[in-house]
């Protein structure tokens, strides 16, 4: 049988930087527990402008849909905010979501007990804090139609349209029930049914679906009140699922809640593939955060929890995942750190590579 294959897509600034130390994680995998990946590597965002004129070439395109999991980094960057919108950087991201069709957007917000000083909220608030956000990602206002900017009275009118089918919030909401099952069986839908059409549909068809999982316990609560609740008390949550736009920015929100946002990975599921694995993409939640680019400060930990993910949900790999996190918390729990976490005491600074260096000692020790 050939190795599963992976497909690398560094992108801009801290990109390119993070994904080379998760190369590092693979190689470790292959080396000391006999786990090989066809590893092929290839331009997006910023980085497929500069060399093709468009973030994601078709051929890049094509060898996603092929792959068993690509592994992303990071898009976009100054030097693109002035070009056209329909070649940006995200555009890119965009389109491999929405060809891959990858509805489900998984985002952990888990708080790192070594960590939980770092938090803009009270240490008691969010010690022990573990929440998964089920966002709806290939649907909603970012691709609904009609769009655009246009005329109307002389005067310059934007409109983007939220549209969802029952059948998109059904398969999602599937997704967040089955989440729920392996995890709490607690799941709180956000929408603004307060206000829109789209939401009042979303709570109806959740609660059609919640008919199939009788042992989730499920609420509903409106997408505003949810910000305002993570914020004042983030634990009372478990599953959390939400459409594509307040997933983004509840996602944003939560994440923070941890200390940083260098911390945390996301995996985008689609439908099972013939080898019976989802359509999967994982990426760092974080940016490309070119402030930093090429400093060696970057925390690494996102993107090789990004591979971690990708071991457990495409790979079946669970306790290989596990065996990861755990060496993460250790390092954490040594005092380890990036710059993103400096300033508690008692606490080593290390670059992005020295940060990787500690993770392998880690998983050496693990053995
Ligand atoms: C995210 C990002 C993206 C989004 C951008 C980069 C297009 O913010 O993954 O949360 O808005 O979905
Ligand atoms: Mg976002």
């Amino acid at each position: 049988m050939s190795n599963p294959s992976l497909l690398i897509l560094p992108g801009d600034g801290i990109g390119q930087e993070v994904m080379a130390e998760v190369r590092r994680v693979i190689d470790w995998f292959g080396a000391k527990r006999d786990m090989h990946f066809d590893v092929s590597e290839d331009l997006v965002g910023g980085a497929a402008y500069d060399k093709h004129g468009t973030p994601l070439h078709d051929d890049t395109m094509a060898k996603a849909q092929e792959v068993d999991a690509v592994l992303l980094g990071a898009v976009g960057g100054p030097a693109y905010d002035d070009l056209d919108f329909s070649v940006k950087p995200e555009r890119g991201l965009l389109r491999l979501r929405k060809e891959m069709d990858l509805f489900a957007n998984l985002r952990p917000a888990q708080c790192f007990d070594a960590l939980a000083d770092f938090s803009s909220l009270k240490k008691e608030l969010v010690a022990g804090l573990d929440i998964m956000i089920v966002r709806e990602l290939t649907s909603g206002v970012y691709f609904g139609e009609p769009r655009g900017i246009h005329m109307e009275d002389n005067m310059r009118v934007g409109i983007n349209t939220q549209r969802y089918t029952e059948a998109e919030i059904e398969r999602g909401a599937r997704a967040a029930f089955d989440m729920a099952m392996k995890r709490s069986k607690k799941l709180c839908s956000m929408e603004k049914a307060n206000v829109m059409e789209s939401g009042i549909l979303w709570r109806d068809v959740v609660t059609e679906v919640h008919a199939d999982y009788p042992e989730v316990e499920l609420s509903h609560m409106y997408a505003d009140n949810g910000a305002m609740q993570l914020v004042r008390a983030p634990k009372q949550f478990d599953v959390i699922y939400t459409d594509n736009l307040f997933g983004d920015i509840l996602s944003d929100c939560a994440a923070m809640l941890t200390g940083s946002l260098g911390m945390l990975p996301s995996a985008s599921l689609g439908a099972p593939m013939a080898n019976g694995r989802p359509k999967a993409m994982y990426e760092p939640v974080h940016g490309s955060a070119p402030d930093i680019t090429g400093q060696g400060k970057a925390n690494p930990i996102a993107c090789i929890l990004s591979f971690a993910m990708a071991l457990r949900y495409s790979f079946d790999q669970g306790d290989e995942a596990t065996r990861i996190e755990t060496a993460i918390e250790k390092v954490l729990a040594d005092g380890v750190r990036t710059g993103d976490l400096l300033g508690d005491e008692d606490t080593v600074a290390v670059s992005t590579s020295g940060m990787t260096d500690a993770i392998l000692a880690a998983l050496d020790a693990s053995l």
